[in-house]
């Protein structure tokens, strides 16, 4: 029987983490990526319980320099094809740009960039042979806006994972390959406390999703091949809206909702 198998990244928590059940009742073995190795292996030993599949795990920190040719080693290792691929894992992180650390930018871009460009890239091969395949790129309800004083790199960062996927999408487009890409608002997760977005009016003000909806809205668009995703009413009419006003309204209103408040 021909097996499909789905890679996630940052299956050890949040979205990640939700989506991994939705693969593997679908039958679909799995390859887990992030840094925990013990949560990420406690899921792979329920999924393969629960769903008969095989989920394996690859602890890696993605994060740092070369980390998507490096996983992608670890990868083929396993197999030298995989059906579907999922760029989930990234970080936030909340300040001024001028205050934020060297190293946690770096690690940032590193991150929520490179990464997930080049392990697309790496993908792409073995799928575009096959005639077959899916991505699902995360990006952010951040990814439609103007820009963000005060998660500057973060907003940056998810406004390309979606100008990266829109455009590889159309380029792919007859090839047998889709690129779906998922743009959560606040959404329940650990991301809120990495991001030290506790204290902004964002979060304070909005009710988060649950991980478990978003999950499900992402894994049911890309299964579709839907271009781009964006879970809940609210969220949905605040990606219309983005690109209606004047940017500067934008930017004043973004830097109200990404300043800490005590
Ligand atoms: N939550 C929100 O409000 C929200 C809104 C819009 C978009 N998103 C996006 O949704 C995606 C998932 O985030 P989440 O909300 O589920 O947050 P989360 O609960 O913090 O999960 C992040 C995942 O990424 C992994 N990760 C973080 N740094 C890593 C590294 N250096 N190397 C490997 N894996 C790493 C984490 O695993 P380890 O720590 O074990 O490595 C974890 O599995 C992100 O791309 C985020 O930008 C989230």
């Amino acid at each position: 029987m021909n097996r499909k198998t789905a890679v996630i990244t940052g299956a050890s928590g949040g979205i990640g983490m939700e989506l991994a059940p939705l693969f593997a009742a679908r039958g679909y073995d799995l390859i887990l990526v992030a840094r925990r190795a013990d949560r990420l292996q406690k899921l792979a030993d329920d999924l393969n319980k629960m769903y008969a599949v095989s989920a394996k795990t690859i602890q890696m920190d993605l994060a740092q320099p070369g980390a998507g040719a490096a996983v992608w080693q670890e990868i083929s290792a396993i197999t030298p094809d995989i059906d579907v691929l999922v760029n989930n894992a990234g970080v936030g992180d909340s300040g001024d740009f001028s205050d934020e650390a060297p190293e946690v930018i770096e690690r940032m871009l590193h991150l929520n960039v490179s990464t997930l460009t080049s392990l697309t890239r790496h993908a792409l091969q073995g799928m575009l042979a096959r005639k077959h395949g899916k991505i699902l790129n995360v990006a952010s309800l951040a990814g439609f806006q103007p820009g963000g004083p005060g998660m500057a790199v973060y907003y940056a960062s998810k406004s390309y994972v979606l100008s990266f996927s829109r455009a590889i999408r159309r380029e792919l487009r007859g090839s047998g390959v889709t690129v779906t890409t998922l743009c959560p608002g606040p959404t329940s997760t650990g991301f809120e406390e990495t991001a030290k977005a506790q204290r902004t009016l964002l979060f304070r003000w909005t009710r988060p999703m649950a991980a478990r909806d978003v999950a499900r809205a992402g894994f049911e668009g890309m299964q579709r091949g839907r271009a781009v995703v964006v879970p809940g009413l609210l969220n949905k009419l605040l990606a219309v809206s983005a690109g209606m006003g004047p940017a500067a309204i934008a930017l004043e209103v973004n830097r109200i909702l990404l300043a800490p408040r005590r």
